[in-house]
């Protein structure tokens, strides 16, 4: 049975990733540059692609490297748990087009009522968020009923020696870069309750392109 952190442990380790997520904000996009340009940008067009205008979410929006990529004509609300990468993104958004809005707030707590958003979108998000589960779970609640929630995530190997080595890996790079390098997030997505559409590995097994909808809306 999965261990949830009390909450206490739970505001804890989120103050803990918000300030590991300040701290990295000056140097995030250039720490990511090469692999932002070799590969990132284009699974970053691939996900986008699926996406129509409509009232759209982004969660864990980080320096708004998504936000090139956002629909023409789309109005798209954007919310960071760091307010250093939110500076950043802000200063994205100027050169922009679109309408954006940016917000500090929690995934795992989000402030907006239920079925409120056509599409939520979260890329190397759920990697970090403290409780995967809780996150995922506000995701569907405010996504309306036949909507879609778009995920790009890298994930645990479960192969022998590199699924192992991740989880040995693993407390060291959470420490670094604010990411776990071994969660189940499709597994994840599953316990959440969501209904997942599809599953697209994007490189060998370790990169996902995850399509899923709230609970109970595949049939609608
Ligand atoms: C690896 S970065 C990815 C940023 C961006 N999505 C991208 O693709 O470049 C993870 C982001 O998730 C944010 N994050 C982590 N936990 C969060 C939470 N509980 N609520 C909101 N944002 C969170 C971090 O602050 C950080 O900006």
């Amino acid at each position: 049975m999965q261990h949830l952190p009390s909450n206490n442990g739970l505001r804890r380790l989120t103050e803990v990733t918000r300030k590991r997520y300040n701290r990295i904000a000056p140097l995030y996009d250039w720490m990511e540059a090469l692999i932002e340009r070799s590969r990132f940008q284009a699974w970053r067009s691939l996900l986008w692609s699926q996406v129509s205008s409509g009232r759209i979410l982004e969660i864990g929006v980080g320096t708004g490297k998504n936000m090139p990529f956002y629909p023409s004509n789309s109005t798209v609300i954007a919310v960071d748990l760091s307010e250093r990468m939110l500076v950043r993104a802000a200063q994205r958004a100027q050169e922009l087009p679109h309408h954006i809005c940016l917000c500090g707030m929690d995934a795992q707590f989000l402030a907006f009522p239920d079925n409120t958003f056509d599409t939520a979108v979260a890329t190397f998000v759920f990697c970090s968020v403290p409780d995967p589960i809780l996150g995922l779970r506000e995701v569907a609640r405010v996504v309306k009923p036949g909507g879609d929630i778009w995920l790009l995530e890298h994930v645990r190997v479960d192969k022998p020696i590199i699924g192992p080595v991740m989880d040995v890996l693993n407390p060291f790079v959470v420490r670094v870069v604010g990411a776990n390098i071994n969660r189940r997030t499709v597994e994840n997505v599953r316990r959440a309750g969501l209904e997942i559409v599809e599953v697209r590995n994007l490189s060998g097994e370790l990169v996902k392109l995850i399509h899923a909808r709230p609970p109970n809306t595949l049939a609608s």
